[in-house]
């Protein structure tokens, strides 16, 4: 396996030590792109939240100081990585403000129609099968409930293309066609205030 198959591969399911190693430096080096994509969210009124692919549980966190009356949920099929999420949540897992689980977004354990918002940072282009996933997230979404999907937005035409293609980055117009084909409305792009990151904000209806 050549050394960026094994880089995605990590991403992709962080595993063993090299996988905590990832976490970690996922959080300390993704914290500007987690306030980047999480500016606009206003959390007062929120009750549920949930993050996918949840990683070192950074988002979590940040989502829990936004929401001080609701609870987060993080998902992660990587157990090093649920492992990481509650050590970095532990006092809040402790007062029930937050809960983990391992798992996949294929088959989330959770009840339809349960969250205010859903997010997904640099995770989506790992999974299997987009079109039933997002479907499965609109299950568990509220009506109106908010799907925020932040991710690497490489430069695809120009010199970033190769690199690209090794992490699937999807365009904009397939981030769009993908969320409509599933189902999400009123869908915003922002792939300009950021260079290198995209931010995309869809609803259920
Ligand atoms: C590149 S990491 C990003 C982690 C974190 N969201 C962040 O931005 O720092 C991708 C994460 O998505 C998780 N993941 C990938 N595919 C998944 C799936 N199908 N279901 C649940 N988690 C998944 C991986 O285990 C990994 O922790």
């Amino acid at each position: 396996m050549g050394l960026s198959e094994k880089l995605m591969k990590q991403g992709g399911k962080p595993s063993g030590l090299p996988g905590r190693v990832i976490g970690y430096l996922m959080n300390l080096s993704h914290k500007n792109i987690y306030l980047w994509g999480l500016k606009d969210i206003s959390g007062g009124k929120m009750t549920k939240a949930l993050d996918i692919g949840c990683g070192g549980g950074e988002v979590i966190k940040l989502l829990a100081t936004k929401m001080p009356e609701g609870k987060v949920y993080g998902i992660d099929h990587s157990p090093e990585m649920v492992a990481l999420s509650k050590r970095v949540n532990r006092s809040l897992l402790e007062n029930d403000r937050v809960e983990i689980n391992q798992g996949s977004v294929s088959t989330l354990p959770y009840e339809d129609n349960m969250f205010e918002i859903v997010t997904a940072f640099e995770t989506i282009q790992f999974w299997t099968n987009l079109n039933h996933d997002l479907k499965e997230v609109k299950r568990v979404l509220k009506p109106s409930g908010s799907l925020l999907i932040v991710n690497r937005y490489p430069d695809l035409q120009g010199k970033d293309a190769g690199w690209a293609e090794v992490l699937q980055i999807h365009s904009s117009g397939e981030y769009r066609e993908q969320l409509s084909t599933a189902g999400f409305v009123d869908i915003s792009i922002d792939e300009k205030s950021n260079p290198g990151w995209i931010l995309v904000l869809s609803r259920k209806p």
